[in-house]
């Protein structure tokens, strides 16, 4: 079984500008560079065979390319596992792209877990929770930094990934990605 999940690439220059907003993080762990993406469906553990026949779904679909906006931090999730994220602009073409990835799925033999979708780009994470002190020192951090610009993206492709858990965190390895039209 791998555990997997297909996410919206970030072109290099949106990476490098999210990195300055992980500056003077007071709590948590910040998410590498490299690591950082938009996810547009969880996929879960999967047979090998499902993943094939998704990942010739996903090469079909050929989505055109569309504008990201990122703006505002966030910091959610309960006790067991909370994330700071960026909140992402929910546009027509970014819903369609999540909903097409569904469908996608779903003709692949996946059955989802039905949750709202709430885009967003995790920048970094508490993998226990945070306590109320550093809570409200994160807080404190967002309200400072709330008038930091939007970053403005082409979205250029999306990729599947797997996810493999390692006590020190979530390894990610690209398996496949999709250029946008
Ligand atoms: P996150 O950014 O909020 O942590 C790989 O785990 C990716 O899938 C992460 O970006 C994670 O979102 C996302 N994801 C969505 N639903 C998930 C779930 N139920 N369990 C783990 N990760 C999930």
């Amino acid at each position: 079984m791998i555990r997997s999940f297909v996410a919206l690439d970030l072109p290099d220059p949106a990476a490098s500008a999210l990195e300055t907003w992980q500056a003077g993080l007071p709590a948590g762990r910040a998410v590498p560079p490299e690591n950082l993406h938009l996810t547009l469906a969880f996929l879960g553990d999967r047979e090998t065979a499902a993943l094939e026949d998704l990942h010739l779904a996903l090469t079909r679909l050929r989505p055109q390319r569309f504008e990201v906006r990122l703006s505002g931090i966030d910091l959610f999730g309960g006790a067991g596992r909370a994330v700071v994220a960026a909140g992402v602009r929910t546009t027509a073409e970014l819903t369609a792209l999540h909903h097409a990835l569904g469908g996608a799925a779903h003709a692949s033999g996946m059955v989802l877990e039905r949750r709202r979708f709430r885009p967003h780009v995790t920048i970094a994470r508490l993998p226990r929770g945070p306590g109320d002190g550093a809570r409200g020192r994160l807080q404190a951090w967002i309200s400072a930094t709330a008038t930091r610009p939007a970053i403005i993206f082409e979205a250029q492709s999306f990729s599947l990934y797997r996810s493999d858990l390692h006590p020190d965190g979530a390894r990610h390895t690209e398996l496949a990605r999709y250029p946008l039209g």
